[in-house]
């Protein structure tokens, strides 16, 4: 059996390598990610481990599926840039990790949370201009709010725990909800009544064609003054202008983003300066003491990376010799 693996990092590739050593599994690693230019490159394997934020075209699918690679393991859990067709007419069966680590992601929500909270960027500023006063930036406290966790899969149940353990009231919305959760009684009606309840909306669903800018002039209109954002599932679910909006009328008081619907090419990527960052929108944001971004770091723990890239290897040799694996994807 001979796997290909795309788009692996340096950070990646140690663990790539023990685990070819220790399964004695042919694996090549490549650089580069799955795209037009590269998926020639797959011919011969018998697999293929990709990870990539870019779409996976039906052009490519098409590709894998003549070289007759049915089996595609993703490294990460997102399946939003999958060509769903293209994989359903190919016959191309598809995982995820969907559990590489919640607690990386939930943990990074709430320390952006506390930081909003707790104004740090504002005294991180104000400091290294040598202003070291207290007033105006007076903080809040959660264990006074009620934090409102959009879908609790995973790592909503994860930040829920975390939340709780500051004290914050928890209310929760999911079209799917977790039967343990719906005991405790957290679950809302519905988003609006979430929305009007919340000072603090912690967002951790998918992204789904139905959910595209779900926080939109609307949602916002429906939310309370001066509600805090957090935002590290996908950035679609956003409209940037709207949130702008929101940010200088004052009805969003604070947003922590570590997504952003037009991160793809400019994320991860050292532009050497902000002035050369080639997104008004995003600097627009990234200049306001009130707004907390990161370029897409949730996931970028060191037991996330080692689980995303095992578990999907692992994954792609049971599609490769049973044809199923327990994270297949259904599209
Ligand atoms: C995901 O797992 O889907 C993420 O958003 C993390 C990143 C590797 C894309």
């Amino acid at each position: 059996m001979k796997i290909i693996a795309y788009g692996i990092r340096d950070d990646e590739k140690p663990y790539l390598d023990q685990w070819s050593k220790d399964k004695g599994i042919e694996v090549k690693a490549v650089k580069e990610l799955l795209d037009d230019s590269t998926v020639d490159q797959a011919k011969g394997y018998d697999g293929a481990v990709v990870y990539q934020q870019k779409p996976y075209t039906a052009a490519v699918l098409d590709k894998l599926a003549s070289f007759g690679i049915k089996s595609l393991s993703l490294r990460n859990v997102g399946v939003d840039n999958v060509d769903a067709d293209a994989v359903k007419r190919n016959g191309i069966k598809v995982t995820n990790v969907p559990a590489y680590s919640p607690s990386a992601i939930a943990e990074l929500a709430a320390t952006q949370l506390m930081r909003l909270l707790r104004r740090t960027n504002t005294f991180d500023r104000k400091m290294a201009h040598g202003d070291l006063r207290w007033a105006p930036d007076v903080a809040g406290e959660l264990d006074k709010l009620t934090v409102g966790v959009i879908a609790t899969g995973r790592i909503g149940r994860k930040a829920i725990e975390i939340y709780r353990g500051f004290g914050a009231k928890i209310i929760a919305y999911d079209i799917y909800p977790n039967p343990e959760l719906k005991k405790q009684g957290i679950y809302v009606d519905s988003l609006d009544e979430l929305y009007a309840k919340a000072d603090v909306i912690s967002l951790h669903s998918p992204a789904t064609k139905e959910n595209e800018h779900m926080f939109n002039d609307e949602a916002f209109s429906k939310m309370k003054d001066g509600v805090i954002i957090i935002n590290p599932a996908r950035g679609i679910l956003v409209d940037t202008d709207a949130l702008i909006r929101a940010l200088d009328s004052g009805k969003v008081g604070g947003a922590a983003l570590d997504v952003y619907e037009d991160e793809v090419g400019i994320f991860n990527k050292d532009f050497g300066s902000f002035d050369a960052i080639p997104d008004e929108r995003l600097k627009n944001l990234m200049k306001r003491e009130n707004v907390l971004i990161t370029p897409h770091i949730a996931f970028y723990t060191s037991t996330a990376v080692k689980n995303m890239v095992q578990y999907a290897l692992n994954s792609n040799v049971n599609l490769i010799e049973k044809g199923s694996d327990d994270s297949e994807v259904k599209f």
